[in-house]
């Protein structure tokens, strides 16, 4: 969808196509199926130019396009693994629509893949249906994504960078005229290659994020040390950038923590075993209880005690709960007897269907009320505004800061413990 709007914005003519009908009818409307900054009156901009439209012909769709990409989601198996299920029945739908094609088209296919898919995969299933060749008749991209939620129009629409992994120098060319317009850095790799970097970019910054996290929790165990200052003194080294080193209670989200499961599983596959993706796992999985640990080391048992969790989302600035770290971190306090109470402002619904035994506060105050800890789990902007009045419902004013983000001299009077800090 963000793409969709980000290419009919840059001028080409958008044909949109899902087998979800309820969502192409709310988003013929200009209406989005999920809460991301900007997009709904991006997406109202599009439609007016009457270059992008929506439909659930995905045949009729893809016969008259040049480019035509393949951005369906490819998730986790229970063991890892990722599904290649959806993208092997779409494959062989837009290869459907190819067969009546009659100009050369290029396929990109945008969803996370491991290396060797779009060739094993996904060229075939495109062959089948089409009755064409890949190289002789059509075109075949990698084409990776890097959206982050929270700027990914944004990002849709002014890349920093584009990765094209091509069959053969036709198929780059191809698809490199849809990014004409886009000023950024450009790569032109083979198929697998581009495959790869989206996967090692996930890992890495995954891998920065849990080494950022241990950090933390080092600089806690030294005590009277602020993990943001150390990384602040770490990246006056021009080799050490400091973006994705700011600690919190894990990363969560569609991409890193089931992108980084799946390569580690696709190299245990081919019999490699990787022990520091596995560690970066590890770190992540074990990150919430530290808020367990300090609220307990606070408050003593947590058995009985009415815990609030700040922030629900696996990140500021989105309603998304996949993977967030609060649902772990709300399952463990549940276990250790607390009446858990969460609030955020746009990811309630959604986290309490996760965890239903958790209520959900329609405000901040309302959450906070009787409360004996607060936990602050994501980055929402608005928490740095808080102020000791906002806390003063609170049976007994612990209040633990995961994310560093609360502003001290705002909380007197409040038993402030921060994470890292
Ligand atoms: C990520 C990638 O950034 C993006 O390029 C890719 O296309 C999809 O995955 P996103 O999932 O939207 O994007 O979130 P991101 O901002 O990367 O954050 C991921 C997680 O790491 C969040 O839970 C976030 O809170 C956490 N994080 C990030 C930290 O804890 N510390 C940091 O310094 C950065």
């Amino acid at each position: 969808m963000v793409y969709g709007v980000a290419f009919a914005l840059g001028g080409h003519r958008v044909v949109a196509v899902d087998i979800d009908a309820r969502a192409i009818a709310l988003l013929s409307k200009g209406k989005p199926t999920f809460f991301e900054p900007g997009l709904e009156p991006a997406l109202k901009r599009a439609l007016r130019t009457k270059r992008l439209s929506f439909s659930g012909d995905i045949a009729g769709g893809v016969q008259d396009a040049k480019v035509a990409f393949l951005c369906v989601g490819t998730p986790s198996r229970p063991d890892g693994s990722i599904d290649l299920s959806y993208l092997e029945a779409a494959a062989r739908t837009v290869g459907e629509g190819m067969r009546s094609a009659r100009d050369y088209q290029v396929i990109a296919v945008k969803s996370t893949v491991l290396p060797g898919t779009t060739e094993a995969i996904v060229r075939p299933a495109l062959e089948k249906t089409s009755g064409k060749v890949a190289g002789r008749d059509f075109g075949l991209c990698v084409n990776p994504e890097f959206l982050r939620e929270g700027s990914a129009v944004e990002d849709a629409r002014k890349p920093d960078r584009i990765v094209i992994g091509a069959l053969d120098t036709r198929s780059a060319r191809a698809l490199a005229a849809v990014y004409r317009g886009t000023k950024c850095k450009k790569l032109t790799t083979d198929l697998r290659t581009a495959e790869m970097v989206k996967y090692a970019t996930n890992a890495f910054l995954a891998t920065k994020v849990s080494f950022a996290n241990e950090l933390a929790n080092l600089c806690d165990a030294f005590g009277k040390l602020n993990v943001d200052r150390v990384v602040e003194g770490m990246a006056l080294d021009p080799r050490i950038n400091p973006r994705f080193l700011k600690a919190g209670l894990g990363f969560g989200g569609s991409c890193f923590p089931k992108d980084v499961r799946a390569i580690v599983a696709a190299g245990r596959e081919h019999g490699y075993e990787s022990r520091l993706l596995d560690a970066t796992l590890k770190v992540n999985d074990l990150q919430p209880m530290r808020a367990v640990d300090l609220a307990e080391r606070a408050v003593g048992t947590l058995e009985g005690k009415r815990v609030v969790i700040l922030g629900l989302s696996f990140k500021g600035g989105s309603d998304d709960v996949r993977e967030s770290r609060a649902i772990p971190l709300a399952r463990a306090l549940i276990q250790r007897g607390a009446t858990v109470v969460g609030y955020d402002p746009e990811a309630g619904d959604a986290f309490r269907a996760e965890v239903p035994e958790a209520e959900v506060a329609p405000d901040v105050r309302s959450a906070l009320a009787q409360a004996d800890v607060c936990i602050v789990h994501n980055d929402w902007p608005q928490w740095s505004e808080l102020r000791a009045a906002h806390f003063a419902g609170m049976r007994r004013k612990t209040v633990v800061d995961g994310r560093r983000i609360l502003r001290r001299e705002a909380m007197k009077g409040v038993e402030l413990v921060v994470l890292g800090g």
